[in-house]
């Protein structure tokens, strides 16, 4: 039996949904443990692509997928996944958290006018109602799974207070529909969803005993933690790996390891501080071949030099002892590579990351240069695909070392292409977290 957590080390966006896919493999049970439908987990199997926004990307090889008590849920999003997955002959065997926060209209509603009314300094959400949504669960006023089918009174004691009302005292908006026929809405839509509705942390502690292999899907990425990101430019939950505890409802001590993901560069969307961002070419070149537009929102993504500091950041907070590192193939052609290793804060120089964003924005990144690998042929890549890490080429290995000796992380995935197959293992380094020969 064995628990890993595989969480994002930026803002997001680092190919969790692919490296996920690849690991799931080797697991039996996939969770998600954070976010909502905020998130947008791409995975690529053949001609199809799936972008998962809730459900955990293990669903696709027919996995057991849970979605934990630390997620908030729009129903509809929910049944829009499991219909689709089902059309395409996939279906999902899921267990839903009876304790997970529902995301009403009115907190999509709601997302919408605190971005209006910050104005120019707005966050950037992706008006999916989670910060609302994660306001009312700390408030206490929220409606969860549970409320709605066990407790339908209390739901809808608990529901009027989201309604019209507020949005009308609050912001001087209303809201079109009433509160009557959203109410019965969401009880329908959670009714469709009660087959699948458990104690997910019971049900989870029992797998464990089973022998089952269990892994933990983080979403976002570690500088959009509520806590350690770039507040106030982050999302509305931890998305660090200590949350994968208090996200699904097992004991911090029966995580095993700690995977975290980072692409070769760095990209963001949305508002917010961003060291090493690339305005120009290079940044236009990068975001062209990574395809670096936004999975739930087709906003553009900026894109900027691997920033070492906020990587280490990361590793540390997260405890991620291995590392997968994608996207190598997008820097291909690009040379020199450079790499933020300190950060220039008025003629002194750190490595720690600051606590503000108006700090991060005043910091001067501190650049070492490392040699570029060549724009390969996908004959060349196919070919270090199949013979594996030790024929990658000696530029690649290098900036892979050079991470590692910063961070003191070992990297354990490579990652070269969008798909499934598009993937080299780190000998040895990779059977600590895949579990290959322990099983
Ligand atoms: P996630 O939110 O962390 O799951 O990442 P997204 O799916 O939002 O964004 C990552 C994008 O990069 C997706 O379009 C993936 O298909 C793609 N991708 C993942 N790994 C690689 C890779 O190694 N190389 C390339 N070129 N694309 C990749
Ligand atoms: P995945 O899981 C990248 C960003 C938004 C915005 C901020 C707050 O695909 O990596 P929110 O809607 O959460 O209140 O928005 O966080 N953001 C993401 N950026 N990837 C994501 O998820 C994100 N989820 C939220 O762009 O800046
Ligand atoms: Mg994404």
């Amino acid at each position: 039996m064995a628990t890993l957590a595989a969480v994002g080390l930026q803002w997001g966006d680092e190919g969790k949904g692919k490296i996920i896919d690849v690991l799931s493999e080797y697991y039996d049970i996939v969770v998600r443990f954070q976010g909502g439908s905020n998130a947008g987990h791409t995975v690529i199997i053949g001609d199809k692509t799936f972008k998962f926004r809730i459900m955990p990307s293990g669903a696709v090889r027919g996995k057991t997928v849970v979605i934990g008590n630390g997620v908030v849920v729009d129903p509809r999003i929910l049944l829009t996944e499991l219909g689709d997955l089902e059309r395409n002959g996939l279906p999902v065997n899921l267990v839903l958290s009876e304790r997970a926060h529902i995301i009403t209209p009115y907190h999509i509603q709601i997302d919408g006018l605190i971005e209006e009314a910050k104005g120019s300094s707005r966050v950037g959400t992706t008006k999916r109602g989670i910060g609302p949504t994660y306001a009312d669960k700390i408030s206490r006023i929220g409606l969860r799974v549970c409320d709605l089918l066990y407790d339908p009174t209390h739901a809808w004691d608990q529901f009027e207070r989201l309604t019209n009302e507020r949005i009308t005292r609050l912001y001087g908006a209303s809201y079109v529909r009433s509160p009557d026929e959203v109410f019965q809405d969401l009880t329908t839509m959670v009714d469709k969803l009660a087959p699948y509705v458990a104690d997910t942390g019971h049900f989870l502690v029992d797998a464990m005993q089973s022998d089952k292999h269990i892994l933990l899907e983080g979403a976002q990425g570690t500088l959009l933690d509520v806590d350690h990101g770039t507040y106030p430019y982050v999302t509305s939950s931890n998305c660090v790996s200590g949350a994968a505890a208090t996200g699904s409802g097992i004991p911090p001590t029966s995580i095993d390891a700690v995977l975290g993901i980072s692409k070769a560069y760095v990209t963001r969307v949305g508002a917010g501080p961003f060291p090493t961002e690339i305005e120009g070419d290079t940044g236009v070149q990068i975001q062209e071949r990574g395809g670096e537009f936004g999975t739930v929102t087709g906003r553009p993504r900026r894109c900027g030099w691997l920033d070492l500091v906020a990587l280490k950041y990361a590793t540390r907070l997260n405890g991620a002892d291995y590392l997968a590192i994608t996207k190598i193939d997008v820097l291909s052609g690009i040379n020199p590579l450079k790499v933020c290793v300190a950060y220039d804060i008025d003629g002194t120089e750190t490595t720690r990351f600051p606590a503000t964003s108006g700090q991060l924005n005043q910091v001067t990144p501190v650049y070492e240069e490392l040699s570029g690998w060549d724009d390969f042929s996908s004959a060349d890549w196919s070919r270090m695909k199949t013979d594996g890490y030790d024929s990658l080429p000696s530029e690649i290995h290098e900036y892979l070392a050079y991470i590692e000796q910063y961070t003191g992380s070992r990297v354990a995935i490579i990652s070269i292409g969008p798909a499934r197959t598009d993937t080299i293992m780190v000998p040895d380094v990779a059977d600590h977290i895949t579990y290959v020969g322990t099983q």
